[in-house]
């Protein structure tokens, strides 16, 4: 299994700064996954990896071998690209045979080993159709089984479901995983969908302007994010601001003002008189207020401006001053808990929910 070590990356293209400054450590066989917005560096970076650009500085290392003099071809990797369609030409079995052909197996062990391949995507009773008499689900499988079958040290995946509709990219996704698990083969997946992020990765890199602004497992992310941009970024993230007023009841705690005038206990760290921003999800705001005494409880007063009905939960906006607009989503609704649009209502967050954002005390 191939550790992938980058070092220190940067790259142009003119005036345009499109890697700057990079380093990352995956894993021996977990599957790593970059995103971030578009035009952020996630395909150059993978392209760089691959060796199909030359970065401008730092260096790329597998295991401990150094591959920025080793060429494209000889760094043993199968890539699913967007623009690396299947040949239109050539049969499914023609096509997954591709990568070995070129590096010339005796014929039998060909047969052998994309018949292997083609069972793994279960595309076996398909290899002799022609592209054009496949689904687009099935197209994606050909692409991915001709990536697998040459057994590469490293498989780099760029936006690989993104012409699927989103019950096909759920199932590739999920087929994906489970070969990807059950081969051991360390993997580089970008994304711009956070779900898919979430749903797929041992870990996840979240870049924006050539940077990473955070590397971790999919949970840290989502419950203890570096910043408001990963915190929007991965899932939805009310982004509330705030002074210090003094130590809070619990343990880790402030007792902190609202700009909008509410006194709260939120999980903080800092001085009174300081700034501060709070981060609370959508899922941990509560129509009712909270029973357990052991926790402190918050509130935060607003009106509907809109509700929507999703069955297991209701989704709200409400507007609690007037430049502020809250998300949130309540679980199991009960009958008394729908309001519609201009009711005013009261929602219960507990202290141990709310999320510091730190790194962000400058206010505009
Ligand atoms: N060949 C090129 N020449 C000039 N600029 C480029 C080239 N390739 C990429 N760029 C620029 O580098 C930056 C990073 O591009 P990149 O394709 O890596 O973004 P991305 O994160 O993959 O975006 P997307 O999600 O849209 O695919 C962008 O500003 C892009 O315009
Ligand atoms: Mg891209």
């Amino acid at each position: 299994m191939t550790r992938v070590r980058v070092e220190g990356i940067v790259k142009r293209f003119g005036d345009t700064l499109a890697i700057d400054g990079v380093s990352l450590d995956v894993q021996p066989g977990e599957l790593f996954t970059l995103v971030g917005p578009s035009g952020c560096g996630k395909t150059t970076l993978l392209r760089i990896m691959a060796g199909l650009l030359e970065q401008d500085t730092g260096r790329v290392l597998f295991n401990e071998d150094r591959m920025d003099d080793v060429p494209s071809y000889l760094r043993n990797i199968g890539v699913v690209f967007q623009n690396y369609a299947i040949f239109p030409h050539l049969t499914v079995g023609e096509n997954i045979a591709y990568g070995l052909k070129a590096r010339r197996l005796p014929p039998d062990r060909i047969a052998t080993k994309v018949a292997e391949a083609a069972r793994l995507v279960q595309l076996e009773r398909l290899v002799d159709r022609m592209p054009a008499q496949l689904s687009g689900g099935q197209q994606q499988r050909v692409v991915l089984a001709r990536a697998l079958v040459i057994e590469p040290r490293l498989l780099l995946m760029d936006e690989p479901l993104s012409n699927l509709d989103a019950k096909l990219r759920v199932q590739i996704r999920s087929l994906i995983r489970a070969l990807q698990r059950e081969l051991r083969i360390t993997t580089i997946y970008v994304t711009h969908d956070q779900e898919e992020a979430l749903a797929i990765s041992d870990t996840i890199a979240v870049m924006d302007r050539g940077q990473l602004l955070q590397v971790g497992k999919p949970w840290e992310l989502y419950l203890r994010p570096a910043g408001s941009f990963v915190a929007d970024f991965i899932g939805t993230m009310n982004v509330l601001r705030g002074k210090i007023e003094g130590p809070g009841r619990g343990a880790g705690e402030r007792t902190v003002v609202t700009d909008f005038g509410e006194r709260w206990q939120v999980r903080a760290t800092g001085r009174p008189g300081e700034p501060i921003t709070i981060g609370i999800r959508p899922e941990s705001l509560q129509l009712e207020a909270g029973a357990n005494a052991q926790e402190s409880w918050n509130s935060l007063k607003g009106t509907v401006t809109e509700m929507v009905y999703l069955g297991a939960v209701v989704r709200y906006q409400v507007q609690v001053a007037e430049d502020l607009l809250v998300t949130a989503e309540i679980h199991n609704p009960d009958f008394s808990a729908i309001c519609g649009a201009g009711d005013r209502l009261t929602l219960w967050f507990a202290a141990s929910r709310t999320i510091p954002l730190p790194g962000e005390t400058g206010r505009d």
